[in-house]
């Protein structure tokens, strides 16, 4: 009863998964990894982002954590099946590695009356194209536009997001979604970074396109894999509280944290390299 759940993410995007994590399991206890010192990944290679992630899950393994959620669509893009398929078993007994991407998939196809989804994600996340082929699993009828908007975790990274400079960005990306797609009416922000920009997206959206962030999704899909995996509800402490942990610098961390996940966190610096 003294193991928590790991959520991991290249940096601080995670933390806005985090924060519904806890709204909606708050009994159970948190470790929260943030790559920042290797951030952003959205721009690496298949290889690197395999490479640090599963680096990362080793330290999670190893600290207490069953249970790894990847917070972050880049490294559930490019990491997760590999590390499913190929690293797991080694890992002993009762160790899973959850991701993103698939439980977004299930629901978004609910968001949408006119069957046009657009998605927001880092050139990653697009390339990877790993959205596409799981929402045809489970709405065959949705159509899909992706835009990968490269500047927007620099700019939420650095808290420039909300300054009039960020503007120029954030419009040109809608811009080049909905020239793709007039019939869109659901946006997916699938990049955990995104909920930062929500004020601004809703500000030059029209008003009838539904812009979904993907924390809560996550969260209620959690709740709902614990209930189904009662291995899991005999090692989980239940006394609830959260861990900081960076690779990065932490002062920089628990400064920056906070815009994501709502609330002061001091964080402790680690090494899983
Ligand atoms: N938070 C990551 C995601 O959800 C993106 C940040 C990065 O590029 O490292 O894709």
């Amino acid at each position: 009863m003294n193991q928590s759940i790991g959520v991991f993410d290249s940096g601080y995007g995670g933390l806005t998964v985090l924060k519904e994590f806890v709204n909606v399991l708050p009994q159970y206890h948190y470790k929260y990894l943030g790559d920042n010192m290797r951030a952003p990944y959205g721009t690496r290679s298949f290889e690197t982002v395999y490479a640090y992630t599963l680096q990362c899950i080793e330290w999670f393994f190893k600290n207490d954590c069953p249970l790894v959620i990847l917070a972050c669509n880049t490294a559930s893009a490019k990491a997760l099946r590999s590390i499913q398929q190929q690293n797991l078993s080694a890992f002993g007994e009762n160790k899973r590695v959850l991701g993103v991407i698939r439980p977004t998939s299930e629901v978004i196809g609910n968001f949408t009356k006119s069957g046009h989804v657009g998605l927001f994600a880092t050139n990653g996340t697009v390339q990877s194209n790993s959205y596409a082929l799981e929402i045809a699993k489970f709405f065959p009828d949705v159509q899909l536009s992706q835009e990968a908007c490269p500047m927007w975790v620099p700019l939420i990274e650095n808290n420039e997001h909300l300054e009039q400079g960020a503007d120029y960005f954030i419009q040109k990306h809608i811009n080049q979604l909905l020239q793709k797609d007039q019939s869109i009416d659901t946006i997916l922000l699938a990049c955990t970074h995104y909920p930062l920009l929500m004020d601004k997206l809703k500000q030059f959206l029209p008003g009838n396109i539904c812009v979904v962030p993907q924390g809560k999704i996550v969260a209620d899909s959690l709740k709902d894999y614990l209930e189904r995996h009662s291995n899991f509800f005999g090692i989980l402490s239940q006394n609830g509280g959260c861990e900081f942990y960076t690779t990065g610098e932490t002062q920089d961390f628990n400064e920056k944290a906070s815009l994501f996940y709502g609330q002061q966190v001091a964080s402790r610096q680690v090494s899983p390299l």
